[in-house]
């Protein structure tokens, strides 16, 4: 047992189903470690029929807070006692912080993309972003790079009204941002880029074990200008970011995005900063991730 847990050590952890794989407790455990803090982080398996009574016995044990993941993201929302904006825009939460028996609901996902987005001096504000994929990374990337001054937003998803339904709440609710939701294809992705500054990937394709797939078919739309990035991080390069770099464009990697997400929650929970750079490099170690 790691020397900083004495009798004051405070719990928090992670709600979600299949989560043995996750690796937000190495994470974590390492930052608490590091910066000696009396906090432990464990996994706790929470399918959707169990997630009312482990939510009570959250309360109960009076932890500090809580990750919640697939397939709980969405259902959590009405058993907080209060959600963030942008948490009620993305309709997902994957952070809760105890703020004295007051639950707290947060979605830092979104804020890890674009905080990977500034750690990598990638300007978003005032530009045009094409997106694919409107699931659970696309509304929390959408939203916050909306919330944060991206000037417009193309938004495509092979299921037309998921790209639909995330471009109305984006117009509605951040108008500063003007978005549009389209099919996805060929055509619509070629015509979208002709104007972008940032790609982003936020649908599975590429991602092991799918490494042969790309949203991208055809490399010719692919300008040297476009910034290219893909929230997938195994492989660390995706068949589209290896696309992009023959193209010559700037890529990044999910890499950031996962780290910074899991940062912000630690802030959030510690109100310290997470040793980002240590957390990087035992993460490369164990994963062989590479960063940008
Ligand atoms: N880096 C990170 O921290 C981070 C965080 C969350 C998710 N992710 C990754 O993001 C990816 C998406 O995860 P999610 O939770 O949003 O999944 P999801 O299933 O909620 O959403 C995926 C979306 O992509 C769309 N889609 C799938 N195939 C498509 C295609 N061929 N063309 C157009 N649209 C298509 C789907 O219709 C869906 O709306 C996964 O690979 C996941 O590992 C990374």
């Amino acid at each position: 047992m790691a020397h900083h847990l004495n009798g004051k050590a405070k719990l928090v952890g992670l709600l979600g189903y299949p989560i043995s794989h996750s690796l937000s407790p190495q994470m974590h455990n390492t930052a608490f470690s590091h910066l000696g803090l009396g906090y432990a982080y464990l996994t706790f398996d929470t399918k959707e029929d169990n997630l009312d009574d482990v939510v009570k016995a959250m309360r109960v044990l009076n932890v500090k807070g809580f990750n919640v993941t697939m397939p709980n993201k969405a259902n959590i929302i009405p058993l907080l006692d209060e959600v963030a904006p942008e948490a009620q825009w993305i309709g997902a939460v994957n952070t809760v912080l105890n703020d004295n028996g007051k639950l707290i609901g947060y979605n830092t996902d979104g804020r890890g993309y674009v905080q990977s987005l500034r750690e990598a001096g990638i300007a978003f504000e005032g530009k045009r972003i094409v997106m694919a994929g409107a699931g659970g990374a696309g509304k929390a990337v959408a939203v916050q790079l909306a919330v944060d001054g991206a000037k417009e937003i193309v938004i495509l998803d092979m299921v037309a009204d998921m790209a639909a339904a995330l471009s109305n709440t984006i117009n509605e609710k951040i108008p500063s941002c003007k978005t549009q939701g389209l099919a996805f294809s060929d055509e619509n992705l070629k015509e979208a880029l002709q104007t972008a500054d940032i790609l982003v990937n936020c649908t599975p394709l590429g991602m092991t074990p799918h490494e042969d797939k790309s949203i991208i078919a055809d490399p010719s739309v692919l300008r040297r200008e476009l910034i290219v990035s893909d929230v997938v991080y195994k492989p660390a390069k995706t068949k589209l970011l290896k696309m992009a770099e023959a193209a010559g464009c700037r890529t990044i990697n999910g890499f950031g995005m996962m780290i910074w997400q899991g940062a912000m929650a630690f802030k959030i929970w510690t109100g310290e900063d997470m040793p980002v750079d240590l957390v990087k490099q035992k993460f490369m170690e164990t994963l062989g991730a590479a960063g940008k």
